[in-house]
């Protein structure tokens, strides 16, 4: 079979020329990477658990009308989903005090915050993706005043409604980072959540012992990453089907 044309490669994820127009491929990669790059590992399996994870998680927020790029998972790797243009921007969503928070303001770990708090960083690589406020965004045209409105609404809801299923199944979701994208249909412009959400971009707590299942074990060399992955995999009842070919190591999904 001729190979797709590959368009983009990102860190954990690499974007392929669609079978339709409007259509890409998202294929979900082992590789981990912390710190704008300067951590790379490559942990086994990630790639398989992650599109699942992050299938699920798009489809629950379609059922409550969350509009999502989205389309089909392919297989073990891959999902088909609609082509938009990515805000560049990161939008993260903190319910407890965690990671950059902490070592910004000082505010003790594990606190839960006030109220839910919304960050924006700009997406450069370059720059190591720095913290923005709305006058960045608005000034430089990066985004419109309705549309970081819109972003914001549509962030918040996400976080009430994950935020809610993952307690659920006996886990704090202690922040997030999402990405939306531009779609543009006849003359209309709609916003669309894109990327993925999965362990790679979330911090999920077990709510009993705030073990950390989600990727902190790889940027704190906690160990066992893809046990933690694969626990909340296993807590959301959704297991990948996998073959010994894509997830080696002796305790192999079913
Ligand atoms: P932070 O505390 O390091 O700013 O991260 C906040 C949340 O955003 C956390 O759940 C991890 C996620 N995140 C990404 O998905 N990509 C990134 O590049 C960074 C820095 C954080």
């Amino acid at each position: 079979m001729a190979r797709r044309r590959q368009l983009y490669e990102g860190k954990a994820k690499v974007l392929f020329e669609g079978p339709e127009p409007g259509t890409l491929i998202q294929y979900f990669k082992d590789d981990a990477t912390a710190f704008n790059n300067k951590k790379h590992a490559v942990i086994t399996g990630k790639g398989v658990i992650n599109n699942r994870i992050s299938e699920h998680l798009m489809l629950r927020l379609h059922e409550i009308g969350i509009p999502t790029h989205f389309v089909r998972r392919l297989n073990m790797r891959e999902q088909l989903i609609r082509e938009v243009e990515i805000v560049p921007i990161e939008v993260v969503v903190r319910n407890i005090a965690a990671g950059s928070l902490v070592k910004r303001l000082g505010i003790e770990e594990g606190q839960r915050l006030p109220r839910a708090i919304v960050e924006y960083y700009f997406k450069s690589d370059e720059l190591g993706d720095p913290l923005v406020s709305e006058e960045h965004i608005t000034a430089f045209g990066w985004s419109s005043y309705p549309e970081i409105d819109e972003i914001l609404s549509m962030s918040l809801r996400i976080n009430d409604f994950l935020a809610g299923m993952f307690i659920g199944v006996g886990l704090k979701l202690v922040d997030f980072k999402l990405e939306f994208g531009r779609l543009w249909e006849e003359e209309e412009v709609r916003l669309i959540l894109a990327d993925e959400i999965s362990p790679d971009n979330c911090r999920l707590w077990d709510v009993a012992t705030n073990e950390r299942l989600d990727k902190d074990r790889f940027r704190q060399d906690l160990g066992n990453v893809q046990e933690g992955y694969q626990e909340v995999a296993r807590r959301l009842g959704i297991l990948p089907e996998a073959g010994p070919r894509d997830l080696k190591g002796p305790e192999t999904m079913q």
